[in-house]
């Protein structure tokens, strides 16, 4: 009989499963729940239980930070007309103002700035773009930790990375000062169980892990095996060619297929994030 550590690996990798050693310690609550992720677009109207945001909270603070910095916060936004003010504005995902909960993840350097301003400390340092690099993989790092979390509780997410595509918009809904900057949106919620989607597959591992030496000799078929895959993943319910291969191609076709985010520069600069 398949172990449910294979059948995960399966459904993960559309039959281009890796061979494991049977290993008792490897199917535990944490990989199932890593293995069983799927993202949730539909909610229903529960509210969460209190304390979820405080929860979820000290699970992204759990996470590791670069130096220990901390150079990340977030934004829970609950209000109704705030959510609908963003999604409308920015997200444009019906998803987003159904879900009772939106995080909006920060890279924060403002925190330092405060504390330096506080003691008189000179900052010349925070204007490097590795700070900020530090800062948005530690907001990064912070939210998915929040998701698990909130998976590990029944409870179902999806990121806004498209948060970014006005950020300038975000930064004044929420009033972000100066050396702050939305990384990414969580929205979380009860998953409709009528409209659960099935677990989306992913590359086969020989395109992603390499062994010793990095190298490109299994990526063609890899690409090919999981368009084929994809093309099964969306039958039935997406009429237009979803392959891996043509979606990636048309997001980094050019400057206009990044949905807004070729400004991105523009806007970290405004928020006086140098990235010298
Ligand atoms: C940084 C980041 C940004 C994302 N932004 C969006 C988004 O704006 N809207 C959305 O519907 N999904 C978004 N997603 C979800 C991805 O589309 C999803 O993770 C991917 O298609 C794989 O599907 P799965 O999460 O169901 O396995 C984002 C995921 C990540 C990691």
């Amino acid at each position: 009989m398949q172990s449910t550590l294979m059948k995960r690996l399966n459904e993960r990798y559309a039959h281009h499963a890796p061979a494991l050693p049977q290993n008792d310690s490897f199917m535990n609550p944490v990989v199932e729940t890593l293995l069983s992720h799927r993202s949730i677009r539909a909610f229903t109207d529960q509210a969460l239980p209190p304390g979820t945001v405080e929860l979820l909270t000290a699970a992204a603070q759990s996470a590791p930070s670069s130096c220990n910095l901390q150079m990340w916060s977030v934004v829970a936004v609950t209000d109704a007309q705030k959510k609908a003010f963003i999604n409308q504005n920015v997200l444009k995902q019906p998803h987003v103002e159904k879900a009772p909960l939106m995080l909006v993840f920060l890279a924060d350097m403002a925190m330092l700035k405060r504390i330096a301003a506080d003691k008189n400390a000179p900052i010349e340092g925070l204007d490097y773009l590795d700070i900020f690099l530090m800062a948005a993989i530690d907001a990064c790092l912070a939210t998915q930790n929040a998701a698990i979390a909130a998976e590990s509780m029944g409870l179902g997410t999806v990121y806004g990375g498209s948060i970014r595509n006005h950020p300038e918009t975000v930064i004044d809904a929420l009033r972000l000062p100066a050396y702050v900057f939305p990384i990414v949106s969580l929205s979380v919620g009860y998953p409709d169980q009528d409209r659960l989607p099935q677990i989306k597959p992913r590359l086969a591992q020989n395109a992603v892990l390499h062994r010793e030496t990095y190298s490109h000799e299994h990526l063609p078929q890899a690409a090919e095996d999981y368009d084929a895959a994809m093309r099964e993943f969306y039958t039935g319910y997406r009429t237009e060619d979803q392959t891996w291969t043509r979606l990636s191609l048309a997001r980094v076709r050019s400057p206009e297929s990044l949905s807004g985010r070729d400004r991105l520069r523009e806007a970290l600069l405004k928020q006086h994030i140098l990235l010298k």
